[in-house]
């Protein structure tokens, strides 16, 4: 199986994995053939690309990090949250029990490094991406061995970080070029957000909203809303800003195409100790993938591969079957392979 973005679909290619909408209807099932018309459709629902079975992808099994079913309920909760902040009583309730299945599912899959193609549309990006970030800081946290508590606090954190922009005219979420005065609104969505977990949801532990209201703050010090600085922002403010960052890279939008993992991942190494803390960069290459199962590679010797493993202390050279003659290789140890770097991704 592999990813395949939507601008690459043929028709013929066969589905790896069932395509959902936006509220968990199978839109097309699990080994339908792919037509024009289904590829069309896939293209007026903005979604990114979707998961197909071929010859060339063989014997590769993606696992989400998280199970789809998890992936919708959680999706639409905070659906629920952002769409009625004024409804306030359940939502704790709600975030501790999404929280609670998000590290659970992930603490079994514990191992594994994750491959972050996450399907999705434009039109439910904002709370997708709360899910996402929430899957990724879980992540960082158990690789950081901390405490289930802590842990959930910080899965909290990650579903409500963007709640402020609930109280930011919706205009201003999609403008492409911003005036100084409108990029000060937006701006002020940490501390709306945090305002407001604290005014309503006081229940909510304080790391949970100071992570919110310090999302935006860089380890250099030049971020926002207070320009913290280093360790001086929480824990979870530098793993907020970390995962936020990376899955907002990943992920097409009206007036920007998505990065590939790798490219983000480059992204990160370049901003790591200026935007981000150091120390959890190091996790970060440690668990997410920058070439994702199935991803089809172009290596300097002319070969194209595909990946079929990954490494987690070396995540930036693979395991690889190479198309041509069937042939793994592990770029990280043959020493045939020890000059021969990755040219590019090619998922056509
Ligand atoms: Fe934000």
């Amino acid at each position: 199986m592999r990813y395949v973005p939507t601008s690459c679909l043929r028709p013929g290619m066969i589905l790896g994995k069932n395509l959902y909408s936006q509220d968990g209807v199978v839109l097309l099932a699990k080994d339908v053939q792919i037509t024009k018309e289904y590829i069309d459709n896939i293209q007026k629902l903005l979604i990114n690309g979707v998961y197909i079975e071929d010859s060339v992808s063989e014997n590769i099994k993606i696992e989400h990090v998280i199970s789809d079913e998890l992936r919708i309920k959680a999706v639409k909760s905070i659906k629920h949250i952002y769409n009625n902040p004024k409804n306030i009583t359940k939502t704790l309730e709600i975030v501790e029990n999404i929280a609670k299945s998000v590290i659970g599912e992930i603490l079994r899959n514990k191992s594994v490094m994750i491959n972050m193609i996450d399907i999705k549309n434009y039109d439910d990006f904002l709370f997708s991406h709360c899910v996402n970030v929430a899957v990724l800081s879980s992540v960082i946290g158990i690789a950081l061995n901390l405490e289930d508590s802590k842990l959930e606090k910080l899965v909290a954190s990650a579903m409500l970080h963007d709640i402020g922009k609930v109280f930011i005219p919706k205009e201003l979420l999609t403008k492409e070029e911003l005036t100084e005065e409108e990029e000060k609104i937006l701006k002020s969505h940490p501390e709306k957000g945090y305002r407001y977990i604290k005014t309503y949801h006081n229940s909510i532990a304080v790391t949970s909203y100071v992570g919110i209201l310090q999302h935006h703050e860089r380890f250099d010090g030049k971020g926002y809303p207070d320009g913290k600085k280093g360790e001086k922002i929480s824990l979870f403010g530098r793993i907020l800003c970390l995962c936020d960052i990376y899955d907002k890279l990943i992920t097409e939008r009206p007036h920007r195409k998505a990065s590939l993992p790798s490219e983000a991942i480059e992204y990160i190494m370049a901003y790591n100790g200026s935007v981000f803390d150091p120390k959890l960069v190091k996790v970060f290459l440690k668990k997410v993938a920058p070439y994702p199962l199935g991803t089809i590679i172009q290596l300097s010797n002319g070969q194209k591969s595909i990946v079929v493993e990954n490494n987690e202390d070396c995540s930036l050279r693979p395991i690889v079957r190479i198309l041509d003659n069937q042939e793994i290789v592990n770029l990280t140890e043959d020493w045939n392979y020890r000059n021969v770097t990755i040219v590019s991704v090619n998922n056509y």
